[in-house]
């Protein structure tokens, strides 16, 4: 009999490379990706950091029922870890249908094989943006707003389609994390985030202004009422939210459960370009613009929940963070 498989939907992206590396037993991960923003050459940076099949790797559209199943028909799967799907909250304003087919076929189908194959556990990338427009500190027991954009409404949805599954299935375990802002990548410098085309995200901006690729950073706003101006996100390291998801399947409990995952600290964005600068040596020239539309002023969590519940608490400074987004960036230009 083979193994217990673990199943990572989306797995060869960005955060799911830093859970496969973080695994017990990498050795037990299967991933299923359709590449639709990734490349095959991740796996061979997986290799780097630990030993790694390429056979552990299906390329696959999860939202397509039929192909995901051959997965299902071949492999043991007690566990998945549901990751896959668009992520740009921009690009969903733009493209509502989009993401929702993606997103919610792919939630829904990850139920029904959870159901047809007998699958103890699910952990599910949910975003801090189903809070929607609340003040922070966000903690689980707040009552959800309407969402913002498509994207943050994907991903309410799909919360309730596994809160629902689960009040009929009482012996399932399913764990929604609510992801503030993962950033940094592995010590190694072998993998980390990779944007595609011109970064959506702070840090990443960052790190091409550093590297030379962009001129200077745009600072979205210097008119927010926060101590400096800047709006205000909690970021999280990568390696701290992979340990997360190592927590959660450390610790099976039967029925639905909801987790922020974030640190509890607001940086602003001058912080992080003072952090960055400091860590690194490197100088990012700025330029401030107007605010972005959306965009909210603070996002930080209450992760008293999970440091209670579960013992979990991040490690990593924003310095730590810094520093190793910058040896991921030199890694690549090299
Ligand atoms: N990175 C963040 O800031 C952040 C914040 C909150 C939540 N999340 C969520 O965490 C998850 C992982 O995010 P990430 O940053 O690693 O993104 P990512 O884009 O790097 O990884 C997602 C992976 O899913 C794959 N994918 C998309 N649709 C698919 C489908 N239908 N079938 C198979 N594979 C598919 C992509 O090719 C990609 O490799 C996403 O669900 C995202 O919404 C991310």
């Amino acid at each position: 009999m083979e193994t217990k498989k673990v199943l990572l939907t989306g797995g060869l992206g960005y955060i799911g490379s830093h859970i496969v590396v973080s695994l017990s037993d990498p050795s037990s991960a299967i991933i299923a990706d359709d590449c639709s923003n990734c490349d095959l050459k991740q796996i061979d940076r997986l290799k780097q950091v630990i030993p790694f099949e390429k056979n552990q790797v299906i390329v696959c559209d999860v939202a397509d029922l039929e192909a995901f199943e051959e997965i299902f028909k071949k492999h043991k799967i007690e566990t998945i870890i549901h990751l896959a799907g668009y992520k740009a909250v921009g690009e969903s304003v733009k493209q509502p249908l989009a993401y929702y087919t993606n997103n919610l076929n792919a939630t829904l189908n990850v139920l029904k094989m959870c159901n047809k194959y007998d699958v103890k556990h699910l952990i599910f990338s949910s975003s801090a943006t189903v809070y929607g427009p609340q003040s922070s500190p966000m903690d689980e027991s707040m009552t959800l707003l309407k969402t913002t954009n498509p994207y943050a409404e994907t991903k309410a949805i799909s919360e309730r389609m596994i809160e629902d599954y689960c009040l009929v299935h009482p012996e399932f375990s399913a764990t929604s994390l609510r992801y503030f802002n993962p950033v940094g990548a592995h010590p190694s410098g072998f993998i980390g985030e990779i944007p595609s085309g011109i970064p959506n995200n702070l840090l990443p901006y960052v790190q091409q202004v550093a590297s030379g690729k962009r001129p200077y950073l745009n600072v979205f706003g210097k008119d927010y009422e926060t101590k400096d101006g800047t709006a205000i996100r909690d970021y999280i390291h990568v390696m701290d939210l992979a340990d997360a998801h190592v927590c959660i399947l450390n610790n099976p409990k039967q029925g639905y459960r909801v987790y922020n995952v974030g640190t509890g600290v607001g940086t602003s964005v001058l912080d992080l370009v003072k952090a960055f600068e400091k860590a690194t040596g490197v100088k990012i020239p700025t330029e401030v613009t107007h605010r972005r539309a959306g965009d909210l002023q603070e996002s930080v969590a209450n992760a008293s929940k999970i440091n209670k519940e579960l013992g979990w608490k991040s490690r990593y400074s924003i310095e730590d963070i810094c520093k190793d987004a910058w040896n991921f960036e030199k890694h690549q230009s090299n």
